[in-house]
């Protein structure tokens, strides 16, 4: 028996309900079974006619017939009703077509004009960022880039940088070892290694001169954390190596790139150091960059130099003789430089930031200043 439309006498809410789910589950049904564009002309009529359609009908038998007090319930459902079946007139047709409805491309559409979602755009963290432009300083000059293990051996972080078992040297590179390794060599024990400067060693073991090699990465000492220290930081180590390389090479190159990061007008000095690998060993500082080398600012002392004027920023020296026995080149024929500076030291100096902490806590408020 096809459906046909009740006249109500109870309208009461559950007796709406059943009204209602009867007829929307014979739309249901015959929906489906609408085949061709003539079964759904038939069905749409059937549904939709002005004339005795089942719509027309419930309006009739249900709300003209429904008493005062129930009129606004049921002409609720009822302009549902109506909703429910132009719909699927609308979805059958387009199912026999094989489209979307345009029930459903109302549903889905777009507003193109609307303002898009913003996705903030990532940046450089400030220290891979100076990383980044001290690599850029001697790529111009010709230098390659080598990473080397921040897990090291005794061996490449130490020994073979001549610093002997037990020399004191060692002490102002204290680190952590890992744990458990008594029955092996020393030279084989595994350690966070404290420079990037076994990349040196490890770079001339596979290549024969002539070497420039630009080493950055991230080392670590047993350092407590303040202002200007962390347990863990960046250095970039420098390496070049060739036939007649003398220190003169090494002051022109530095004074070069501490021109390229600080501006042209900054001044390089060399003070006498001490690093096991490198000798002559030498300090770098560069003219106070916030009194311009005056010692004095806002007619008091510079503090950033403590009024000296020079601000002491990377070790370098000439290649120890000794390293190249490690590494089977020849002292007689070849001669090189090295140098090693800190990333954070650096980016401190160039930004103004007076912790070094805040590079290492992940505040965005810090961070985006940078981006
Ligand atoms: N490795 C040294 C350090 O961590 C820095 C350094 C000094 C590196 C002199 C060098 C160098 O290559 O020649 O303190």
């Amino acid at each position: 028996m096809p459906y046909s439309v009740p006249k109500l006498t109870d309208f009461s809410s559950a007796a709406l309900d059943a009204a209602a789910g009867e007829l929307l589950f014979a739309l249901e049904q015959e929906s489906s079974a609408v085949s061709s564009e003539n079964d759904w002309k038939n069905f749409r009529d059937r549904w939709m006619a002005r004339k005795n359609g089942v719509l027309t009908q419930v309006n009739d038998l249900w709300l003209k017939a429904a008493p005062k007090d129930a009129k606004r319930e049921v002409g609720q459902r009822v302009n549902e009703l109506k909703a429910k079946v132009e719909r699927s007139v609308d979805a059958t047709l387009a199912r026999i077509q094989g489209g979307p409805s345009s029930a459903r491309l109302a549903d889905e559409r777009v507003d193109v004009t609307l303002p898009g979602i913003r996705r903030p755009l990532g940046a450089q963290h400030p220290v891979i960022k100076t990383m980044n432009e001290i690599i850029g300083v001697f790529r111009n000059l010709g230098y390659s880039v080598e990473e080397g293990p921040e897990i090291e051996t005794d061996y490449y972080n130490f020994e073979a940088l001549n610093f002997p078992p037990n020399h004191p040297a060692r002490d102002t590179q204290d680190t952590l070892f890992i744990a458990g390794q008594d029955s092996k060599p020393l030279r084989d024990r595994l350690l966070l290694r404290t420079h990037t400067s076994p990349v040196q060693i490890r770079t001339m073991e596979k290549m024969k001169p002539p070497v420039r090699v630009i080493c950055p990465g991230k080392v670590h000492r047993n350092d407590a954390p303040d202002a200007t220290h962390s347990p863990i930081f960046h250095q970039v180590e420098g390496l070049a190596v060739d036939t007649n390389i003398t220190f003169c090479d090494l002051k022109g190159t530095l004074d070069h790139a501490m021109k390229a990061l600080f501006g042209s007008s900054v001044k390089t000095r060399f003070y006498p150091s001490f690093f096991p690998f490198t000798e002559p060993s030498a300090d770098v500082q560069i003219s106070c960059i916030f009194c311009g080398g005056t010692g004095t600012r806002d007619g008091g002392p510079c503090r950033n130099c403590k009024a000296s004027g020079w601000i002491e920023l990377l070790g370098c020296g000439m290649v120890d003789p000794n390293v190249y026995g490690f590494v089977d080149y020849d002292p007689k024929k070849v001669s090189g430089f090295a140098f090693g500076m800190g990333v954070e030291r650096i980016a401190i100096l160039k930004y103004g930031v007076d912790d070094i902490q805040l590079f290492f806590n992940g505040d965005v408020r810090f961070l985006e200043q940078f981006a």
